[in-house]
């Protein structure tokens, strides 16, 4: 999820670059650099971490030129450090990606048999070796950059220039974004509208599998490899503010709405129908020899429980390897025992929470072995864990998790896919069902995501109460808990969670027309009982929301506010069912008018005991 700006005119560079990577840093900041062409020579600055770095190295090495382009970067494949920052330079040509490619190991391995060697970890570095070789061949640098996009397979969005070429910068896309900026006599190119609206507001929005040439007089469009394509700039209305939040009121709904996207990022390269598995990049876990591992035990906090109690289901439904999930907070205090022959993992967003690193420590001790669920590269949990499987959702800001938690979801399923072929217990076809119906989960996330005005309308309802119960079964009682705690979170509503076979054990006590009910009931093989659980808050007079499936017949005869999801696989219901309970709490936390992005109280990342 990193960010690029490039430009090319009349003034000089560097500024504009910085300042446009500056509104771009929500989008990682592991490392930052920036590439000047001078008219003869083509320099490049770097430096690790966050911008001001980058501005204190430009100090001590001052770059200066009209043609440049600049990158701040989120660590996929490679740690944040300045051999791995962005733009990587090969004989004179310089690449910076936004992006992950799938298919670069087996690229890597190519160019390092004619003898290259790399001078980075990333997947990036693959762009400029292979983007100098074909200029050996012929000098034209929009051909050499089609040849090479003729081999790569999965997302990016690049920009190239070399130093053979003082006139021209050549971007490219697929699934990651890029706009270009129409200015006078000065184009730019960026990641996103605010790293570029002070200075233009007329924007070219560029397709998947598109190509552009920019000047300083203006641009191409190109397919990658076909015709030449015409496209007028749109005029962007949003101030610099609106536009960071890509036009949403807050993070929180921006990152809401990006879960499709973010979890195409979290499968790409690593779910293969053909193979009925998941190639995943679970470094450490082939030396645990998945087959040894006699229990599994999740270790998390907050919204990263919740994942880990539907990852519990996964894990023992379909690797069947029994599973215990344990409040990281709680493991680490009480003596917990530990086999030599378990598989720990946490599972963490930000991959530093003190009690998960903590409860880390402790399991490491007593000989397990530790796979870390994580989003932030190289952060603490993961350094301390055998191996890793990061979840690729870029850097969150709400406060309120929420393109995480499905990222985890998505992990952790593909885990239990994986672990399930690797122990013999997942039959093939089994596995490439499961795996054709994750895979189609992110249009059904965007039918969700189209049609939210209903629950808009329900959230206005829902505001004016003061506590609220929310249902699930199996598992989607965890995601009746997430659902609980986003309203907490955000709302400031008291909110409980709780498995709908419970209630009449104590909640049903509370049922009346003050408390609404939210009941997560997709047509499954429980949705009877639930349905029966409703009957029985109706009966009390309790008011019901209903997340079920589309078309289900049954809701029609109950006296029920519903909110549809599209049907899919009963086991990935967790992943689907969990949007319209984010979007309730976040709408009800609108009307409310509560910080929706930083919510009383609350931090992103907990590094306190
Ligand atoms: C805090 C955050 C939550 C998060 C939890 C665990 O409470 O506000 O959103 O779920 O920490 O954080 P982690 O980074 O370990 O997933």
């Amino acid at each position: 999820m990193c960010g690029i700006v490039c430009y090319i005119g009349s003034r000089p560079c560097v500024d504009i670059i910085l300042q446009g990577l500056t509104r771009l840093e929500y989008r990682g900041y592991d490392s930052a650099g920036i590439a000047v062409h001078d008219g003869e020579m083509l320099k490049v600055v770097r430096a690790q971490g966050k911008l001001v770095n980058l501005g204190t190295a430009l100090e001590k090495t001052p770059l200066a030129g009209k043609l440049g382009m600049g990158h701040t970067r989120w660590a996929t494949h490679g740690r944040p450090s300045e051999n791995n920052a962005h733009p990587h330079m090969v004989n004179g040509v310089a690449v910076v990606h936004n992006g992950i490619l799938e298919n670069h190991l087996e690229l890597r391995r190519e160019i390092e048999q004619t003898g290259a060697t790399f001078s980075s970890e990333t997947d990036t570095e693959i762009f400029a070796h292979l983007i100098s070789a074909a200029l050996e061949k012929n000098p034209d640098l929009v051909a050499a950059v089609r040849q090479v996009l003729s081999r790569v397979t999965g997302s990016y969005a690049i920009a190239v220039i070399a130093k053979s070429d003082p006139g021209r910068v050549v971007v490219a896309k697929n699934s990651s974004p890029l706009v270009i900026g129409v200015g006078d006599g000065e184009t730019f190119a960026a990641s996103d509208i605010p790293a570029i609206l002070k200075h233009t507001n007329r924007m070219v929005f560029m397709e998947d599998r598109e190509l552009a040439v920019l000047t300083a007089e203006g641009f191409s469009i190109h397919e990658i490899d076909g015709p030449e394509i015409t496209r007028e700039p749109k005029t962007i209305e949003w101030s610099a503010t609106q536009a960071e939040k890509g036009g949403y009121r807050h993070f929180m709904l921006k990152e809401i709405h990006e879960q499709p996207r973010v979890m195409e990022d979290t499968m790409r390269g690593r779910v293969s129908i053909e193979g009925s598995g998941v190639a995943t990049e679970l470094m450490g876990l082939d030396d645990l020899s998945a087959r040894r591992v006699r229990r599994i035990v999740l270790l998390a906090c907050g919204t990263s429980y919740h994942a880990s109690l539907v990852g519990k289901y996964w894990l023992e439904n379909l690797a069947k390897v029994p599973t215990e999930v344990e409040l990281a907070s709680e493991y680490r205090a009480r003596n917990p025992l530990v086999d030599p022959n378990d598989l720990v993992i946490p599972v963490s967003q930000s991959g530093e929470t003190i009690d998960t690193l903590e409860a880390v420590k402790v399991a490491k001790e007593g000989g397990a072995s530790i796979l870390a669920i994580a989003n932030v590269l190289d952060s603490a949990i993961p350094r301390a864990s055998d191996g890793s499987l990061y979840t690729h959702a870029g850097p969150e800001i709400g406060v309120a998790s929420t393109k995480c938690f499905t990222a985890q979801l998505t992990a952790l399923f593909m885990l239990a896919v994986h672990l399930g072929r690797r122990r013999g217990v997942l039959e093939k076809p089994r596995a490439r069902e499961l795996l054709e119906g994750l895979l189609k989960i992110p249009a059904l996330m965007r039918e969700i995501l189209n049609d939210s005005e209903h629950i808009e309308e329900l959230a206005r309802e829902l505001a004016s109460y003061s506590n609220c119960l929310y249902l699930g079964r199996r598992l989607l009682f965890p995601i009746a808990l997430e659902g609980a705690l986003k309203l907490k979170e955000i709302a400031y509503i008291h909110a409980e969670g709780y498995a709908a076979g419970e209630m009449k054990h104590g909640p049903i006590a509370l049922i009346d027309e003050n408390m609404p009910v939210v009941v997560v009931m997709p047509t499954d093989s429980s949705f009877n009982r639930i349905s029966g659980n409703v009957q029985e808050v109706l009966a009390r007079g309790g008011r019901v929301i209903a997340v079920g499936t589309r078309g289900e017949k049954t809701l029609d005869a109950l006296d029920v506010k519903r909110i549809e999801i599209p049907a899919c696989l009963q086991e990935l219901y967790p992943i689907l069912a969990v949007i319209p309970l984010q979007l309730l709490a976040y709408y009800v936390a609108d009307f409310k008018g509560t910080d929706v992005d930083q919510p009383r109280n609350l931090a992103k990342t907990v590094t306190v005991e």
